[in-house]
């Protein structure tokens, strides 16, 4: 329809009566107003006003966090004023470095670090009696089956023989260069390919790989803001249960996109649908599921999520990073599972680490979309820079086609019946620790294992006695929080003869301990836990675990040097 001015003049005029009352009003509002203010003043009170009103939307709704979450804020900032406060930081931090720099000082006793590169380089023979050395560095003993989680497979002379046979004829390859390494450009679409058949994605269903779990989560939730932006959103936001991997939180403070985390029922520990639901607005880019979660295990209800992305058209992105090579096997391996994958429509996206249980050497990660039009949003490309045009498919530029080509190696090893019986024995172990514990008085599942985790807590004992007890006896547990809690994940490792009734007798021993003691001496991890647990303000506990990671890069550990 082509409007003129004169059809606005028409319609105008049918309102003349109405228009010159208006007039008259305005008139008259003018001529009161400049009677009480002089120009100037109304200048400056619009002015402040228009201020009011814009420093009033940013403080109710120009933030991440919500209004009580920044008044805590406020109120730790200020306590952490107050010199008594203060004092205790700076001794929790102390001791804190004290303690981490005795156990490197410990694990590295008499190494003189390198701080510089060696005048003239390494023969060959020095430097393999050098890596020697550092391998000998006391370390714990995953290789036993005593970690949880950690490397999820059993290293074998064949499975070595072959990552050397692999370095020797793609070691130095790099993908960026499509054009240059068909050989490792057509490994990474088998691979991404066959994953995708595991999930019954149709024709359609593609993906990448990427470095890790972390990186393809990244991907999706990049992929989810840009496919979002595409429609108009300016403000994207991601839903996700609060029991999701932390590479969500990562991928939204890296990304700018709002995290909203649903929490989860306090006693099945199943996310509260009613609240994802309710949290859901306009803004709203991507839904997360879990299969299964890292801290209890628990498969996500994704059926009933995936009925709630489709009716609000959002896309679904299920977490299968930690157990996507189970729950793909475990209908053949005899335990039955709802549908997870393709197979529920509201999924869009699954997100599948082959460095996990696909047992492929670390460092490799599929992850998938229904279509293509989805995996374009996470492709980057650059089309003016005076280098050439720059395309990428994920976060990394140059990258290792050794990695890719021994994931496909591993793959193609194993094939569908050897996953179907690693699966099957994994199961098995993870279903009879889980009842092993279930009996120990004391002990209390926090949720009944849906796939390789075994999660416990205890309602008369601190269960973090647990894991210190443990840790006594030679095993490496995780401990959980809201609710505290003790977990193990099941791999390759704990299949190994022997050592699930180890772990089981070893915990019934540890928890009989616990109880007889009256005098629960407060052992040092236990504080730890529990303290931080107690801490409200979460920022020291992130300062503290930052103040870790940076002294793991410490070359000068002061006791170490007195040790040279
Ligand atoms: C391990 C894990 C990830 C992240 O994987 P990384 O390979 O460690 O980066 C994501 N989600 C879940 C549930 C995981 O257990
Ligand atoms: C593993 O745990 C057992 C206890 O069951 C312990 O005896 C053994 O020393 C531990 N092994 C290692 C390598 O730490």
């Amino acid at each position: 329809m082509n409007l003129d001015s004169s059809f606005y003049a028409k319609v105008l005029h049918n309102y003349e009566p109405q228009l010159s009352i208006l007039r008259e009003k305005t008139r008259l509002l003018n001529a009161r107003l400049l009677t009480s203010f002089t120009p100037l003043q109304l200048v400056a009170l619009t002015s402040l006003a228009t201020a009011l009103g814009i420093g009033l939307y940013r403080f109710l709704y120009g933030h991440d966090e919500d209004l009580p979450t920044r008044i805590k804020l406020a109120i730790f900032r200020l306590a952490r004023r107050i010199p008594a406060v203060r004092q205790q930081i700076t001794k929790a931090r102390d001791d804190t470095l004290k303690s981490v720099y005795d156990s490197m000082a410990k694990s590295t006793k008499g190494h003189k670090f390198a701080n510089a590169l060696p005048q003239k380089g390494l023969t060959k023979d020095e430097l393999l009696k050098k890596l020697e050395k550092y391998r000998n560095f006391e370390r714990i003993n995953y290789e036993s089956g005593n970690v949880s989680g950690c490397v999820y497979k059993i290293s074998t002379p064949s499975t070595t023989e072959i990552y050397n046979a692999v370095f020797e004829l793609f070691g130095e390859t790099n993908p960026l260069h499509a054009d240059v390494f068909p050989d490792i450009r057509t490994m990474e679409a088998e691979v991404v390919r066959c994953v995708a058949t595991m999930f019954h994605g149709d024709e359609n269903a593609c993906g990448t790989m990427t470095s890790g779990g972390t990186e393809s989560l990244l991907m999706a939730c990049k992929t989810y803001r840009d496919l979002a932006k595409s429609k108009g959103i300016t403000k994207p936001e991601i839903i996700m249960p609060v029991t999701a991997h932390p590479a969500f939180n990562k991928a939204c403070a890296y990304f700018k996109i709002k995290l909203i985390r649903i929490p989860v029922d306090p006693i099945t520990l199943e996310v509260d649908l009613k609240k994802m639901r309710r949290a859901i607005t306009r803004n709203t880019c991507m839904l997360v599921a879990s299969a299964p979660n890292f801290p209890h295990g628990a498969i996500d209800p994704i059926e009933d999520i995936s009925k709630i992305a489709l009716e609000y058209g959002i896309p679904l992105h299920v977490d299968g990073c930690l157990g996507g090579f189970l729950i793909a096997f475990m209908d053949e391996a005899g335990f039955p599972l709802k549908p997870f994958d393709f197979r529920v429509p509201g999924v869009m996206s699954i997100s599948c680490d082959t460095h996990k249980y696909g047992f492929t050497p670390k460092g490799a990660s599929v992850i998938l979309y229904r279509t293509p039009e989805i995996r374009v949003h996470q492709f980057y490309a650059l089309g003016d820079w005076p280098g050439g045009i720059y395309a990428s498919p994920s976060v990394a530029g140059s990258r290792s086609g050794y990695l890719i080509a021994c994931c496909w190696a591993t793959l193609m090893y194993y094939g569908h019946e050897g996953y179907v019986e690693e699966t099957r024995k994994i199961i098995e172990v993870t279903r009879y620790i889980a009842d092993g514990w279930s009996k120990i008085p004391g002990l209390r599942l926090l949720h009944n294992p849906d796939v390789s985790v075994v999660a416990a807590g205890s309602d008369i004992f601190n269960i973090y006695y647990l894991i210190d007890g443990m840790i006594a006896k030679g095993w490496h547990l995780n401990g959980l929080q809201n609710p505290a809690g003790i977990h193990i994940a099941i791999t390759q490792l704990h299949t190994q003869a022997g050592v699930a009734d180890r772990l089981l007798q070893d915990t019934r021993d540890c928890v009989a301990e616990i109880l007889k003691s009256d005098n629960k001496n407060d052992t040092p991890t236990a504080v730890i836990y529990g303290t931080s647990q107690k801490v409200p303000d979460k920022s020291i506990v992130c300062d503290m675990a930052k103040l870790f990671i940076g002294a793991c890069y410490e070359t000068r550990i002061p006791s170490a040097t007195k040790n040279e």
